[in-house]
């Protein structure tokens, strides 16, 4: 069974602690957060406030995405806003392995976030110190686009480098995610299906999360 991070980018913001307590309330495993500082990607998500605000709420581990330039000026302050899972992406870090370190130095998880072009390769002498891929299947930005269909080899190659390095690290899809692709992600390895779209614009987003589950 694949662990379930709805991701908040889709939540309706008026109703922050509604939307908190549905997925507190629902099977999901993680809340997924998008961080974005229109630099990185060409979008602004939001930044501490509204972090602290869900944090305040949530029941469940906050998985932390950061779709922002020079992750590693923020990472003490991602900890206290109640990160538990913390994933930058690659191509923003030029020290990816010291970065890697403050965060679990920090006592988070850490995580690296791949976008659709880059190789699996290139996590070749990171993934034995990472405890998460957040695997890129749309160009990161914004919610509701459509999944790339190379995401698969994608998995199956994260796979095979995983067992070869005994590494820890699960394998995390984010983007495009919905409940027709959902079962062949898993049955790839994926571990962790991240869905915003899916879940807050389904009609029962709770069963929509158990569906997502079941895949
Ligand atoms: C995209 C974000 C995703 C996004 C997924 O840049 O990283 O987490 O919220 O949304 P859906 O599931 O709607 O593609
Ligand atoms: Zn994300």
């Amino acid at each position: 069974m694949p662990l379930i991070a709805p991701s908040m980018l889709s939540a309706d913001f008026g109703n922050i602690q509604r939307d908190v307590e549905m997925i507190n309330n629902s099977v999901a495993d993680w809340f997924h957060i998008d961080i974005m500082d229109g630099v990185f990607v060409p979008n602004i998500s939001f930044g501490f406030p509204v972090l602290k605000a869900i944090a305040k709420h949530a029941k469940k581990p906050l998985d932390v995405h950061l779709m922002i330039v020079q992750p590693e000026r923020y990472i003490q302050a991602f900890k206290d806003a109640g990160a538990h899972v913390l994933s930058v992406h690659y191509e923003a870090c030029t020290h990816l392995h010291r970065t890697v370190q403050e965060i679990h130095a920090a006592g988070m998880m850490p995580g690296v976030a791949i976008n659709p072009h880059t190789n699996i390769s290139l996590l070749e002498d990171i993934i034995a110190d990472i405890d998460l891929v957040c695997v890129m299947s749309v160009n990161p930005g914004f919610g509701g686009q459509k999944f790339i269909e190379g995401t698969y080899q994608k998995v199956e190659s994260l796979n095979n480098l995983i067992a070869r390095k005994n590494s820890r690290a699960k394998i995390e899809i984010d983007g495009g995610v919905d409940l027709q692709n959902a079962s062949n992600l898993v049955k790839a390895g994926a571990d962790v299906l991240v869905a915003g779209n899916t879940v807050f614009a389904s009609k029962d987003p709770g069963a929509t999360i158990l569906k997502l589950q079941q895949s």
